[in-house]
Formats: structure tokens, C-alpha cells, sequence
């Protein structure tokens, strides 16, 4: 995601605001896919994917594009709709693999053990929902398959709202070492546009956990 609204101060999390913030502009997003998912699902071998947040679609697209067969799951019907159009503009192969699922994910329950791959990229929610939520999460790979949880490490381009942030190791501590390996556990700086326009550096904390088979 390259954050083209990036302060998080003072801003609400809830759907209605979410829906007004996609309706208030053409494009939320880029559209690209997001670099932690390209650096970490390149080398997975396709299946079934969760896309927990997707947004616009640019990370469910780019997964159908590599012959995943995606769910994907966001509570703004406005940008459901906009990933859909553009499923739809790269062609049926690609549109027949995404499944664009209506939900609100601090209750929605996705199917125990039935994805290689769950993804949530800068999925943030308020806690306490979101241990909760990251929980069902998890619960859906299968054995043998990948949880990538990605967010935002605060920066200039994310101020305010500090219960929102969490670090891949909060995401870490609650998998049940016993039934997880954990393959990355760190931030990673990169660059993204700021607010007017020029490159500021920012980080992602990245966790990809690997259910035992
Ligand atoms: C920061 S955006 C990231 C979108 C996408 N993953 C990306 O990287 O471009 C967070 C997304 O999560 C969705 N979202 C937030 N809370 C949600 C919830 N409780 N249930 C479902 N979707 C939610 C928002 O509508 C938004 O599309």
C-alpha cells in the first residue's frame, strides 16, 4: 500500500469512516501490490489466499495474476466494488480466482485450516479487537501454510492513534510455538510517498510464520 492519506491522527477506524474516506477520492491506493507480500508470496508455491483488508484489490489481483485462488476480504463496499472493477478490466482468468467477500473482520470467521496463505497488509484495527481478530486469522492456515501480517511502523506519515500500531513480535507471541515456526520477525525500512509528494522513510514490521504440517 503506498499511503496517499497517511496521518492517522484523529482519524476513525470504524466502516462508516472507512467507506467515507474511499468514497471521498477516485483512488485510495496505488494499486500496486504491497512489497512484503511481492518480497515473501514470490516464492510460495500458488493456492488458496486470504487477503484480510484488502482494500482495492491491488494484492488480491497481483495474487489471482500469480495463480492464487483468493479470498478476499474488506468492510468498505465502496473499494470492494473499485478492486472488483479492476478485477474485471485484466480479464476472467484473473477475476474468476478473487472471491470479494463483504465483511467485518472484528467478527467474520473465516474457514479453520482452508488457506496456504493469509495475508494482512497494514490490516490495523483498535485493540482490543484486534488480538481477536488476528486470532481467527492464524486459525485459518493450513498446516503447512503461511500467516504474513505486515503494519506500519509509526513515522512522520503516521501520527497519532498509538493503539493502532502493533510490532511483528506482539503478532508472534500469541502463535503457539508449539505449532508455529516463526521465518521473519523484523522491520524493515523503505521509502513511501508523503503527503506532498516527495520520499519519506518509513517501516514495516513484518511477521511470516509458517504453520507446522
Ligand atoms: C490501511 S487499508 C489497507 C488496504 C490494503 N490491505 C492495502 O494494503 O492496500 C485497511 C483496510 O482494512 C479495511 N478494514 C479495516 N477494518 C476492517 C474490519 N473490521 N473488517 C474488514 N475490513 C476492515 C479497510 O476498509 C481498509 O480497506
Amino acid at each position: 500500500m503506498d499511503t496517499q492519506h497517511g496521518a492517522h491522527g484523529g482519524m476513525r477506524f470504524d466502516e462508516a469512516s472507512w467507506e467515507e474516506r474511499y468514497g471521498a477520492t477516485p483512488a485510495l491506493w496505488s494499486g500496486r501490490p504491497n512489497p512484503q507480500l511481492v518480497a515473501e508470496a514470490t516464492a510460495l508455491t500458488p493456492g488458496r489466499a486470504l487477503d484480510a483488508g484488502s482494500g482495492e484489490g491491488g494484492d488480491a489481483l497481483w495474487l489471482a495474476g500469480h495463480g492464487w485462488q483468493v479470498t478476499a476480504v474488506d468492510f468498505s463496499t465502496v473499494a470492494l466494488a473499485r478492486a472488483a472493477a479492476q478485477a474485471d478490466r485484466l480479464g476472467a482468468e484473473v477475476a474468476g480466482r478473487v472471491e470479494w467477500v463483504h465483511a467485518d473482520l472484528t467478527r467474520w470467521a473465516p474457514r479453520t485450516s482452508a488457506f496456504d496463505l493469509v495475508s494482512a497488509q497494514y490490516f490495523h484495527l483498535p485493540v482490543p479487537d484486534r488480538d481477536s481478530a488476528f486470532a481467527r486469522l492464524a486459525a485459518a492456515v493450513a498446516p503447512g501454510g503461511s500467516l504474513l501480517v505486515v503494519g506500519h511502523r509509526p513515522s512522520e506519515l503516521h501520527t497519532g492513534s498509538p493503539e493502532m500500531f502493533f510490532t511483528a513480535e506482539q503478532v508472534a507471541a500469541a502463535l503457539d510455538p508449539a505449532a508455529w515456526d516463526v521465518v521473519a520477525c523484523e522491520d524493515r525500512p523503505r521509502t513511501a510517498a508523503g503527503p506532498a509528494g516527495h520520499e519519506l522513510p518509513v517501516a514495516d514490521t513484518v511477521l511470516l510464520a509458517r504453520r507446522r504440517a
